[in-house]
């Protein structure tokens, strides 16, 4: 039986071994952003609720809906961050990193909060891999962001992620595209919802997936047409590095992001396998961010990854292709199993030399005989258990088994961690 108590409803939860995938793609994430010179960064996961609606936006559904407000015991309104970005550029701002080199580059990771229905890739709870630009407006910086995620659906041997891209100009070019949209929105049969969002956020509206809405938004004009010349040499610039890096992309005119921040280049990460949450990435540049939350001039690209997503896509594509996801490093490579006082204690330091000497080991707890001891071997994963008797302490030796092939040898303790070391290593 279980306890009285579960989760709460839509809180992505890991235990092992599915938590051992998900902290080896996030360490392998970790790589990607160290080999490219990203700093990590350690958030405050509760904000004041205003650097939300100051940064991510009041019209977003994310702040008007979705965000975990509460008072604190001062008095104070706080939110559980929904998202990454505007933490970060508070922080940056905070510790005064952008009055060192620029651009300010960093990325941090850990649960973000939206009060969504819950449903298979969308949570209440759940993980991003967030990195972020801060401090130049320089085409390579977009892309750079791009190679970084790119390389790392990569290394996990993802093959069918697609790249979406878009611009969505900046602040002289958009206000005369969004009123010309929205004078095309307006002579529309559009229902009240969305006739309300025609004016506060017209944008979305270019996003709305109801086939309904869908097939009269045919003829809509579209901010590619209609970007200022800088804008436009700035994606173009954009796109040709891309080709450079060989990275493939889909241009998405319709592609607009759910955050009120985005200027200039957009784009998401997609995944034809999962259906309705199909997004496992997305992010931008945000060059008003930092004024929207009372920072100087300074503008910012990034991204948030989602985890859950991508796990589930790195599912999608072993069920596709017939097997397993990627194993990731064992928790245990050698089992001891001792058979009496003497040995255990013989067996507990070699277990911490075996760990010192970098090799994952374990042994069985709680005087286990034989055969509950070889069924925790069993069961631990182990490609060798360590068997020790009285008998074998008296000749100096332990027997090393081999738990897939099941054969035995006596292996002097003395050379006990350079054999094991070997054996594994072929
Ligand atoms: P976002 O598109 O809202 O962007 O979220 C980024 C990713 O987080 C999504 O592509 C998706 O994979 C994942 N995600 C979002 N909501 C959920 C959910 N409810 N359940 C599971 N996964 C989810 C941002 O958050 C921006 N801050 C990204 C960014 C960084 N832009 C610039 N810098």
């Amino acid at each position: 039986m279980s306890s009285s108590f579960q989760a709460p409803k839509g809180v992505s939860e890991y235990v092992p071994p599915r938590a051992d995938l998900f902290y080896a793609v996030r360490e392998a994430f970790a790589e990607q952003a160290r080999l490219a010179g990203y700093g990590y960064l350690e958030l405050a996961v509760f904000e004041d609720t205003n650097l939300f609606k100051r940064g991510v936006g009041e019209s977003t559904d994310v702040v008007s809906k979705e965000m975990y407000t509460f008072e604190d015991r001062g008095g104070r309104s706080l939110t559980l961050r929904p998202e990454f970005t505007a933490s970060v550029l508070r922080s940056v701002l905070e510790n005064s990193l952008h009055k060192g080199a620029l651009p300010v580059k960093v990325w941090t990771t850990g649960p973000a909060f939206r009060a969504e229905r819950p449903q298979q890739g969308r949570y209440r709870q759940f993980y991003q891999l967030d990195l972020e630009a801060i401090g130049s407006e320089d085409p390579r910086v977009d892309a750079e962001t791009i190679a970084i995620a790119w390389n790392w659906y990569r290394s996990l041997g993802l093959t069918r992620v697609r790249l979406l891209l878009n611009s969505l100009g900046c602040r002289e070019c958009r206000p005369a595209y969004r009123a010309l949209l929205q004078d095309f929105l307006r002579g529309l049969d559009l229902d009240e919802g969305t006739r309300a969002r025609v004016e506060i956020n017209p944008l979305r509206v270019l996003d709305d997936k109801r086939p309904q809405v869908r097939a009269q938004l045919a003829g809509a004009p579209l901010m590619a047409d209609h970007l200022c010349p800088e804008c436009k040499a700035y994606h173009d610039r954009v796109r040709e590095l891309l080709a450079d890096l060989g990275i493939e992309w889909e241009d998405t005119p319709t592609l607009v992001r759910g955050l009120d921040y985005y200027t200039r280049t957009t784009y998401e990460f997609d995944h034809p396998l999962l259906g309705a949450q199909s997004g496992i990435g997305g992010g931008g540049r945000y060059d008003g961010l930092s004024e929207d939350i009372g920072g100087p001039p300074l503008p910012g690209i990034g991204f948030g990854l989602g985890l859950d997503r991508t796990l589930l896509a790195l599912d999608a594509e072993a069920r596709e292709a017939g097997g397993a996801p990627p194993p990731v490093a064992p928790r245990c490579e050698v089992f001891a199993v001792p058979l009496g006082d003497a040995a255990e204690r013989r067996l507990f330091t070699l277990v911490d030399e075996l760990r010192r000497a970098g090799i994952a080991a374990d042994m069985t707890f709680g005087g286990k005989r034989l055969k509950g001891a070889m069924k925790d071997a069993d069961r631990s994963g182990a490609r060798y258990a360590v068997i020790l008797g009285e008998r074998d302490i008296a000749d100096g030796v332990a027997q090393v088994k081999d738990l897939t092939a099941g054969e035995q040898t006596a292996v002097p303790l003395t050379a006990i961690i350079t054999t094991l070391k070997e054996r594994l290593a072929q």
